[in-house]
């Protein structure tokens, strides 16, 4: 996800985001008014001409790692237009249309803004839509065409480490999903201060970024999630993400990025 920076009348468009976008954002406007610097003398005097930049472009809507039916047959391309093209695309919409009005929350990154967003648990009213791009566009990244199987080396070393084996996580994982009431995500996390993989579930559009957890996987648990593909059996569906869509080379990565910043000890993740 890309924003606009503008410091110090500094300002510079990300061209990802325009890049990013499919369809261009309607409305998406930008207008940089380059600040013009006039010295000259008037009364004896300095005169600044010095015009204001006003920032009005925010966040693209970003696209899957794949085509809309490259997930199928175990998630549709009908699916993928709804939830990505329509859900994804509202609350990206919805929070331009926010900060269009709120301009102190300009100039920071998603993650950034999402715990801003969150106050400490008294969410401003920018942060459902805020937390649900941005866990969108992980969730997409979460899956592969080919997905499911086993992770491999190090990632897959420190989930027997966490959780004794993967079959045992994987129970958990699934039971955690199925355990959890109304809109919903259950994510893989690193907890930095325990320095371990967890399963942490969380409703409507809260993610783990809030308490400083580290996501690895997320999986939507909102029914617009399945309900085209599976109805009401989302016992299937949290089944079908596991064995057939779950991107373990995507979990590898962060992981491996994540290790910057929690020291595991061995072993070390390698870069795919
Ligand atoms: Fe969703």
């Amino acid at each position: 996800m890309n924003l606009l920076s503008c410091s110090n009348n500094h300002c510079v468009l990300s061209s990802s985001l325009v890049a990013a976008t499919d369809p261009p954002l309607k409305n998406l406007k930008v207008s940089i008014g380059v600040p013009r610097f006039g010295f000259g003398h008037r009364n004896g005097s300095l005169r600044n001409n010095h015009r204001v930049s006003k920032i009005v472009a925010y966040y693209g809507l970003k696209n899957p790692p794949y085509k809309l039916d490259a997930l199928e047959p175990y998630m549709s391309k009908k699916t993928l237009e709804v939830h990505w093209g329509a859900h994804h695309r509202g609350y990206v919409e919805a929070l331009n249309k926010q900060l269009a009005k709120n301009d102190v929350l300009y100039g920071c990154t998603m993650e950034e803004l999402i715990k801003v967003a969150y106050n400490n648990g008294n969410p401003l009213p920018e942060f459902n839509n805020a937390a649900q791009v941005w866990n969108h566009d992980f969730f997409w990244e979460s899956m592969q065409p080919g997905g499911g199987e086993m992770p491999t080396l190090g990632l897959l070393q420190q989930i027997e480490k966490d959780f004794a084996s993967f079959t045992n996580f994987k129970d958990k994982f699934i039971e955690a999903a199925l355990t959890s009431f109304g809109s919903a995500w259950v994510w893989l996390v690193l907890k930095r201060e325990k320095k371990c993989l967890a399963i942490v579930k969380t409703s409507n559009a809260v993610n783990p970024l809030v308490w400083n957890d580290i996501p690895i996987i997320g999986l939507d648990l909102w029914e617009h999630a399945y309900y085209l593909d599976y109805k009401n059996d989302k016992a299937k569906y949290v089944n079908t993400f596991m064995n057939h869509l779950v991107s373990w080379n995507a979990a590898a990565a962060r992981m491996a990025r994540a290790q910057a910043f929690v020291n595991l000890g061995e072993p070390k993740i390698p870069v795919a």
